[in-house]
């Protein structure tokens, strides 16, 4: 061949410069897809007015964390169905619509989780919720058969055990002084979801160091086994945010609520109602994004091709009003529901494979919770919503808790 003919270095150096120019064309035709892709993209988004943007800041400057969920309120009002929200130069469109996230609920597509998590939990392996394609499928039909109703009955006894430890930790606390919920509530489910997945009992409540069994090899995935991967990712965050809602509608509602719903224990129907009603209001997981292999076109024939979107769960919610009021859930108003306005756990094929296991968990801990306790919210310091990964409340939930003889 022609390089043959040349000595040694004279090929080295034919073959560096070969490299150099097929490397420049190749990055030369990703720009030039990219520009194409984008073109597209901004293209559609015409057809969806939104807030003014910075022409390099796009919204990031107007949006902190404390104003974000009151400006996207604001914005849902103001652009009805969905609305660009753009992150610097990258634009995302925001869907808080339930005709519009049931079009797009239906679909599969590529979780936008799988950066973030990679960046945060390095070493946490591929787990259910990040992954996509053939492998989320496999993986799925595999981890269902172990969320059955049966199989989760078991797992009641765990539930109660971990809630008690909790409860005592409370009884103990003879200061009358507000408690801090969220820290203990996220222990608890921790050391509920190790016993139930791992059976493998941290005393994660009772001990001093928690960080040193966050970090240790048995609650870290190992990226070995992708069955064991995931509910040890959702313990660690899917969890934090669990059971946050319920005492942070208790903190922002009627005590007389709660006194009636102390009365409904037996059955749990107004339970479930009062659980349902405050994932409503305060969704652990407040907006998913995903990123659409396939264009779609939506009911009012407006189209997104390829690309990321974000589906507000708690704007979708919020298309009710903000009032706690749990009838909302009685049965004979579940028809004049659309049937994606109530969102917590998402819908389609990507829902949340844990979410019986949540009710579970709500329910149980709700329920002995309010047998032994009388709360009422510390009016002096109410939450302060911040959307992370899960909604938390920046200063944390603190209540009076009264001791039931
Ligand atoms: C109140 C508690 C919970 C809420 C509100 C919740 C909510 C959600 C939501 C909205 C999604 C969809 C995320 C997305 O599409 O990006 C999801 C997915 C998921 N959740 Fe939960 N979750 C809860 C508890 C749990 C628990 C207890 C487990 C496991 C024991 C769990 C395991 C998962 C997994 C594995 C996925 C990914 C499913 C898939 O992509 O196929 N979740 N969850």
């Amino acid at each position: 061949c022609a390089l043959c003919v040349l000595s040694p270095a004279k090929q080295v150096k034919k073959l560096d410069t070969l490299s150099l120019v097929l490397g420049f064309i190749f990055v030369l035709l990703k720009a030039a897809q990219f520009y194409q892709k984008r073109k597209k993209v901004l293209k559609a988004l015409e057809a969806f007015p939104g807030p003014p943007k910075h022409w390099l800041y796009g919204h990031s400057h107007q949006l902190s964390q404390r104003k974000l969920l009151a400006q996207f309120m604001e914005w849902a009002e103001e652009f009805p169905y969905a609305f660009p929200r753009w992150l610097g130069p990258l634009p995302t469109l925001i869907i808080h619509h339930p005709e519009y996230a049931k079009t797009i609920c239906g679909r599969g597509g590529k979780s936008s989780y799988l950066l973030i998590v990679s960046l945060l939990f390095a070493s946490q392996g591929e787990g259910l919720l990040v992954t996509s394609g053939a492998k989320w499928f496999q993986h799925r039909k595999l981890l269902t058969p172990a969320f059955h109703y049966d199989v989760l009955k078991p797992y009641m006894r765990l539930m109660s055990d971990s809630v008690k430890v909790m409860l005592d930790k409370w009884e103990k606390n003879k200061e009358r002084k507000p408690v801090e919920l969220f820290h203990d509530v996220s222990l608890m489910t921790l050391d509920t979801i190790m016993k139930c997945a791992f059976s493998y009992n941290t005393s994660c409540q009772t001990q001093k160091s928690v960080a040193k069994l966050l970090n240790s090899k048995k609650t870290k995935g190992t990226g070995e086994d992708p069955e064991k991967e995931t509910p040890g990712f959702s313990g660690h965050s899917t969890l934090w945010g669990m059971w946050a809602p319920v005492p942070i509608a208790a903190a922002q509602t009627q005590p007389s609520l709660w006194l009636a719903f102390r009365e409904d224990l037996g059955k749990m129907t107004f339970c479930t109602m009062c659980i349902k009603e405050s994932l409503r209001l305060f969704p652990p997981v407040p907006i998913v994004s995903r990123y659409l292999s396939k264009p779609v076109t939506f009911s009012d024939g407006r189209s997104l091709p390829e690309g990321l979107f974000a589906l507000s769960i708690r704007l979708v919610h919020l298309i009710f009003p903000q009032m706690f009021d749990p009838m909302r859930f009685a049965p004979q108003n579940a028809a004049q529901r659309h049937s994606h306005a109530f969102l917590p756990f998402s819908a389609g094929p990507r829902n949340c494979i844990g979410q019986q296991f949540a009710m579970n968990e709500m329910k149980v801990a709700l329920a002995l919770t309010l047998k032994h306790f009388e709360l009422t919210p510390d009016a002096s310091r109410p939450p302060i919503l911040i959307p992370q990964l899960v909604l938390k409340s920046a200063n944390g939930i603190h209540m009076h808790l009264k001791k039931i003889c």
